[in-house]
């Protein structure tokens, strides 16, 4: 998880930072040159200190020696695109190399047309209708994610993504569980029965070592609410749980939903288990999307880097560092091809670096293969109509299972429309190992057929088209994210963290939020950062 920011300090360090933010990188380093400080990489890693991106004022500011350097960047994921475009900015000589036929690495959005032939051979095209689309990897940005400063800079429309929704669903099959329950309805049970519990043990006394009169009073008046309680402080249903017949006109109120669960079958259904997934600083609502595709943000950022610096279908083979830059080896339309440069950011998956020629020694080799890539998957089911809409009055949101297809994620594009499409698994660990064991037509028929516990028939008969995405068996990527026990400022990864010779290296993996674009973004930040301190100082 992101680190919270730290507050303002005065301190040499702050008086630094506020040089940097009125005058820019070359300010701040012409600073740091008057108070006897080298701009150092240390500086440059300072974790509080706001992003300055590279301008080609700070060379002049700097009176300087240096120009701006050419980089060979390995990888066209959100690491990579973000370095070049940076760099780009203050006149870097950038070229992105990048495996697959388009840009955006793990952010793939899928469309119709689109054909994808997986590392068991499994080809597929996808057969959804325009307008429809579906988000294998990610789906959902936070608000504070440095994600949207580049959706605001780049110009990319957003939407809500919806990532909680009371009228979703749960379902756990190993609970016991004869049939799904809303989200409403589990909540206002779990919240009435643990009030029901916390009143009376405050009723008994049990809390007086903890609690005042005062305390006791304020403490059963927000239980009262919060679990709806009745005057005998017994949670007996409230309207919150739904209705069966929503309220109406004069002389129809509607009819609350009936048959409250006992306490103990409400625990035993372990229906409360994911609650605490809406309260995650990364998963919080609001959430957003951009419009027509998360694809939209690397799409924005290669035109704004320039498609003549970006070379897709271009493998990279070897990466050596020589007394004074790099040499990249890699293939291109069949033939080998070499290019020089002062530096490489290498931002390809550290599974897939450590299998790749290199002379950057032993100890990156080591610490590359310290870092395990753990596995996800999605499939898209595009319906002839939207059944979850007319029929569950579900717009947008996730239902949750202990079913191996985990998550369904519905729409959130396209309300009221003809036809949508869902995410009918999103699953991680076994279970996505489980689907990558099979073909893309045994995954549809095992995800619908989950799929129909929950929403019936119409799961299976609706059925339009369907694509399967698993991330082990997608080349050049070969995973989801990663296993990095420690966390990326573990020693074990140390090598990683720092320039070898000329090579940088950037990913998601090197921050400390991994499996997110912010992450990735916060990575590649670094590296810029601390690259063009060392031009700068060259
Ligand atoms: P990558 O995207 O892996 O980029 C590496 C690039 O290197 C790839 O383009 C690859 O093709 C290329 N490459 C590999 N080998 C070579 C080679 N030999 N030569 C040249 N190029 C090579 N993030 C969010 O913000 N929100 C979400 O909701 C979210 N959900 C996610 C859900 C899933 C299922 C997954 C898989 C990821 C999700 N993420 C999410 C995380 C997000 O996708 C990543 O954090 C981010 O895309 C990583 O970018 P990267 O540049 O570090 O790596
Ligand atoms: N960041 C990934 C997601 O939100 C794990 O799905």
């Amino acid at each position: 998880m992101a680190e919270p920011q730290s507050g303002t300090v005065t301190s040499r360090r702050g008086f630094l930072r506020t040089v940097g933010v009125t005058g820019g990188a070359g300010a701040m380093f012409a600073t740091m040159g008057a108070l006897g400080l080298a701009p150092t990489a240390a500086w440059a890693a300072e974790k509080e200190a706001p992003f300055q991106a590279p301008r080609s004022g700070d060379f002049h500011l700097q009176g300087r020696h240096g120009k701006p350097a050419k980089v060979v960047v390995i990888g066209g994921g959100i690491a990579g695109l973000t370095s070049a475009y940076e760099l780009g900015k203050a006149g870097y000589d950038c070229t992105v190399l990048e495996a697959r036929d388009r840009v955006g690495g793990r952010n793939l959005t899928v469309r119709g047309g689109d054909t994808t032939v997986d590392l068991n051979g499994h080809r597929q095209t996808a057969r959804f209708s325009e307008g429809q689309y579906m988000n294998c990897g990610p789906g959902r940005l936070a608000q504070w994610m440095n994600t949207l400063d580049y959706c605001r800079e780049l110009g990319v429309e957003i939407e809500v993504f919806t990532n909680t929704n009371a009228s979703a669903l749960i379902y756990n099959e190993g609970n016991g569980m004869a049939a799904p329950v809303q989200y409403r309805t589990a909540k206002a049970d779990v919240y009435g029965y643990v009030s029901e519990l916390l009143a009376k043990a405050t009723d008994s006394g049990a809390l007086d070592a903890d609690l005042t009169a005062d305390d006791k009073e304020r403490l059963l008046t927000f239980l009262k609410s919060y679990g709806s309680l009745g005057a005998d402080h017994k949670y007996t249903g409230t309207e919150h749980r739904g209705f069966t017949v929503d309220p109406g006109a004069a002389g129809t109120p509607g009819e609350q939903l009936g048959g409250v669960p006992s306490l103990a079958d409400v625990f035993a259904s372990n229906v409360g288990r994911y609650f605490s997934f809406e309260f995650g600083y990364d998963q919080a609502m609001l959430m957003f999307q951009p419009v027509g595709g998360m694809d939209a943000i690397p799409e924005a950022f290669a035109r704004a880097i320039g498609h003549g610096r970006i070379r897709t279908g271009a493998p990279v083979t070897d990466v050596r560092n020589t007394s004074d830059g790099v040499v990249v080896t890699y293939t291109h339309n069949g033939r080998r091809r070499t290019i020089e440069a002062d530096y490489c950011i290498a931002t390809l998956a550290p599974h897939l670096l450590a299998r790749t020629s290199h002379n950057l020694g032993s100890a990156v080799q080591t610490a590359l293969e310290a870092v395990k890539p753990s596995q996800a998957s999605k499939i898209g089911l595009e319906y002839k109509s939207r059944w979850w809409e007319t029929d569950f009055k579900i717009f947008g949101g996730i239902t949750e299972t202990d079913l191996d297809l985990t998550h369904i994620w519905y729409p959130s594009y396209g309300h009221l429309g003809e036809r949508g499409l869902l995410i009918g698994y999103y699953n991680t660990g076994a279970a996505s190992e489980t689907y990558s064991a099979l073909t893309p037509a045994e995954r549809r028929a095992r995800a619908v057929a989950q799929g129909v516990k929950i929403h019936g028939e119409k799961y299976r008969t609706e059925l339009a088209a369907a694509f399967s995405h698993q991330w082990k068996l997608t080349p050049y990527l070969e995973g989801a994210w990663h296993s990095m026990p420690g966390g990326p400022d573990a020693p074990a990864y140390a090598p990683l963290n720092q320039a070898q010779g000329h090579v940088y290296f950037a990913g998601d993996y090197l921050s400390h939020l991994d499996a997110w674009q912010h992450g990735a973004i916060a990575s590649a930040r670094k590296v810029v950062t601390e690259l063009h301190a060392r031009v700068l100082a060259s």
